[in-house]
């Protein structure tokens, strides 16, 4: 199973960028931790990061022709974007939409997502575990795939 992990914009500033609310961990470490735990549990993980929305775009809809799922931070452009509500609309594979940050405790601005209503699920406030967390339910996506497989 290969899962795409999509970045959005300002998520390559992790570590340095307000780091009393994203931390300090950096998004290369949150990518090696991803490979590592892939790796464990049987899965293969590749990794986008885009400040730019149209790119974000074109990885979604490679991600449905390549990947079996997506694991998308869209950053700020989860609060603003019609057209990545389109794009994970458009594909056929699951994606969940992931935040380090809880937004629903924050400014007023950040409450709405124009793609939870599209995503398989959202996992939010957990830092890097929210990563985690996502790609854990892949891999039990797995497993209960095998297991009604053999039953
Ligand atoms: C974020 C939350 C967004 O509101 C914000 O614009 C980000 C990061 C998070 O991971 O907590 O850039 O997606």
């Amino acid at each position: 199973m290969l899962i795409y992990v999509v970045n959005g914009p300002n998520l390559n500033l992790l570590g340095q960028r307000e780091p009393q609310i994203y931390g300090r961990t950096t998004l290369n470490e949150i990518e090696q931790e991803l490979t590592r735990l892939a790796g464990e549990w049987g899965l293969e993980v590749r990794f986008f990061q885009s400040n730019h929305e149209g790119a974000l775009v074109d990885i979604l809809q490679q991600a449905d022709r390549e990947a079996d799922g997506v694991i998308l931070n869209a950053a700020a452009y989860t609060h603003t974007s019609v057209a990545l509500h389109d794009a994970v609309a458009a594909i056929k594979k699951p994606v969940v939409e992931v935040h380090l940050s809880n937004p629903q405790g924050r400014e007023e601005f950040r409450r709405g997502s124009y793609l939870a209503g599209v995503c398989a699920g959202s996992i939010s406030g957990f830092g890097p575990g929210s990563y985690v967390l996502a790609l854990r339910w892949f891999q039990q996506q797995g497993d209960i795939t095998e297991t009604v497989r053999k039953n």
